[in-house]
């Protein structure tokens, strides 16, 4: 064989392999059973999202997000193990199986879907603006290239461009660091999810402003790995239980009271 393709061949396999190793085929074992086997599950999440997780003064998992995979660890009968991460962090280690699924007020998005699967929405919103007070911004509408930040690997970071054109766009890492770009003035909005943004409008009130009108839909749902159907249905019967039992609406109760239009 020429040496050429010799090498094409190699490149080829080296493409092909992992490829492979992350696929699933039919007979392959479930999530679920190795879930039930282990007696624990794994639950990946970046606790700076309130009121769907962050971590209280006592360094424990608190949110929307952490009681619903509470209620879901319990009907299982399994323990429940969080391990926190970086958001762009958790579609990477479910495919890489060091955690079973993702709950983080993840946006099932067609893209993201491609490489993991998603579970029902158990809760819909849409993406938001938080405005620097003297900004002079009264709406999407005329942002032109103003200076917009966006939070790294969120559904914010990947509309940015097709919401606002021309502006010119900030990456930070946190949520922290892009409300601190519009508290200071550096941004002149940070686009995010519409709870964050009342939230952080609420903390900084003399600074900012939230327009809360919906940009995009954003359904939350779990993500689990790629194409386990027996694992997505058995998570699917669990929304399902919980919305008729009423754990649903006490989680809401707790955690989701009085949303503004466009989220529920
Ligand atoms: N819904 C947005 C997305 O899916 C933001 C989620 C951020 N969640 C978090 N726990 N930090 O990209």
């Amino acid at each position: 064989m020429h040496r050429r393709t010799l090498l094409h061949c190699l490149l080829l396999l080296c493409l092909l392999v992992p490829i492979a190793a992350c696929s699933r085929e039919p007979g392959d074992e479930s999530t679920l059973d190795r879930v039930l086997a282990r007696g624990i599950l794994r639950v990946g999440t970046e606790p700076e999202f309130k009121p769907f997780e962050s971590k209280n003064e006592h360094g424990e998992f608190v949110g929307f997000d952490i009681d619903l995979v509470r209620e879901l660890a319990g009907d299982l009968e399994v323990e429940l193990e969080i391990v926190e991460m970086a958001f762009p962090a958790l579609i990477p280690s479910i495919r890489q199986a060091r955690i079973d699924l993702a709950v983080s007020g993840m946006t099932a998005t067609a893209e993201r879907a491609k490489s993991v699967s998603f579970t029902d929405s158990y809760f819909e919103t849409g993406l938001c603006l938080l405005v620097g007070a003297d900004a002079g911004i009264e709406s999407a509408d005329g942002f032109g290239d103003r200076q917009l930040a966006v939070k790294q690997g969120t559904t914010g970071q990947i509309n940015a461009r097709r919401l606002f054109p021309n502006a010119r766009i900030t990456v930070m890492r946190t949520e922290g660091a892009c409300v601190n770009e519009v508290v200071t003035g550096r941004a002149d909005a940070f686009l995010y999810d519409q709870l964050s943004v009342l939230g952080a409008s609420r903390a900084h009130p003399k600074t900012t402003r939230a327009i809360l009108t919906p940009l995009t839909k954003e359904p939350y749902a779990m993500a689990t790995p790629h194409g386990d159907a027996k694992f997505v249905t058995r998570l699917n019967e669990f929304l399902t239980a919980i919305r008729k039992d009423g754990r649903y609406q006490t989680m809401r109760d707790k955690y989701l009271k009085d949303l503004p239009d466009g989220s529920r």
